[in-house]
């Protein structure tokens, strides 16, 4: 049987253009990549690059970083969309905001992992940012199962005119695992369900953005229901598409966001850049963590 991460799409040949990530099917893409066992993504291109760098160090320097000058080097930033790193096994991508622009990037990198013949026990991870629901702000939510914005347990995919409800669910292994290290670190997680959304302020109930016709009660008894009934603990913008391409895909998947605020008791984010730039830190050590147990031990069979 192949071992190899494959996609099944019949039109894939050599002279594809990743024209997003500033790469081509002609490059030498398996002596690059071959090795990615791997893919951390998030949106911010500043939260990936410190995530590359931090792994990189955890990893003691690996030879199969890629660097330019003795920095990581922004292998996409030629492209001007997404910047993506190397740290030894991982790649480090940005998605930017929401399904859309993740649609883009993750479309590329799964051609990548392709054409690169990489394995294809590959691990998918989205580390990002969210707001909680019934949470305190700086837990880390661990994502169970996505929800749509209507509450469906799906991503709505359209193609061709059509509106295609697509599985999305996240691999149960890696979420224990994640869980696991977050205990033996002491940070504070939890795994729940997500909400996706397709904007960050009607989408997600708040009343602040540029309209609103909604009152603040109608905005508590959806939140609420959403919380108790279906047991949503967080809301970010991703975690449906991105779950819901590695599905498809036949990779596993994971999602761990930390919370910036508890959306049952306010719309703003006003966490201190201090507090943000910490919880993030705590996202990747727990994700560092992770991946350093599954290399070592192969704990994700
Ligand atoms: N990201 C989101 O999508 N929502 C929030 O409330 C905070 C971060």
């Amino acid at each position: 049987m192949n071992s190899h991460f494959q996609l099944d799409n019949p039109n894939l040949g050599k002279e594809d253009i990743l024209y997003h990530i500033g790469l081509t099917a002609k490059d030498d893409l398996q002596s690059m990549f071959q090795d990615v066992k791997f893919v951390c993504m998030g949106g911010k291109p500043s939260r990936m690059q410190k995530f590359a760098a931090y792994l990189d160090d955890k990893l003691g320097k690996p030879k199969t970083s890629r660097r330019e000058k003795g920095e990581l080097l922004d292998i996409s930033g030629s492209a001007g969309r997404y910047s993506m790193y190397k740290a030894g096994p991982v790649l480090s991508v940005s998605h930017g905001i929401g399904q859309a622009s993740l649609s883009v990037v993750l479309n590329e990198v799964l051609k990548l992992l392709h054409y690169a013949k990489c394995n294809k026990d590959v691990i998918f991870i989205r580390i990002g940012s969210s707001g909680g629901l019934g949470v305190e702000p700086g837990t880390l939510v661990i994502t169970d199962q996505p929800y749509n914005s209507t509450l469906e347990p799906v991503f709505l995919h359209i193609s061709l005119g059509r509106s295609i409800p697509r599985p999305c669910s996240t691999c149960p292994d890696t979420r224990r695992e994640l869980l696991n290290c977050s205990k033996n670190l002491g940070i504070p997680a939890v795994i729940g369900n997500t909400m996706a959304t397709d904007d960050f302020f009607e989408g997600q109930c708040r009343l602040d953005g540029a309209f609103c016709d909604y009152s603040d009660e109608d905005k508590m008894n959806f939140l609420k229901r959403a919380n108790q009934e279906l047991g949503v603990k967080n809301i970010e913008m991703e975690s449906t598409c991105f779950s819901a391409m590695c599905n498809r895909a036949n990779v596993k998947s994971a999602v761990i966001c930390s919370a910036l605020l508890n959306r049952l008791q306010q719309d703003v984010v006003d966490a201190t850049v201090q507090d943000m730039d910490k919880w993030q830190q705590q996202s990747f050590e727990v994700v560092a963590a992770f991946i350093s147990n599954t290399v070592n031990d192969n704990v994700v069979s």
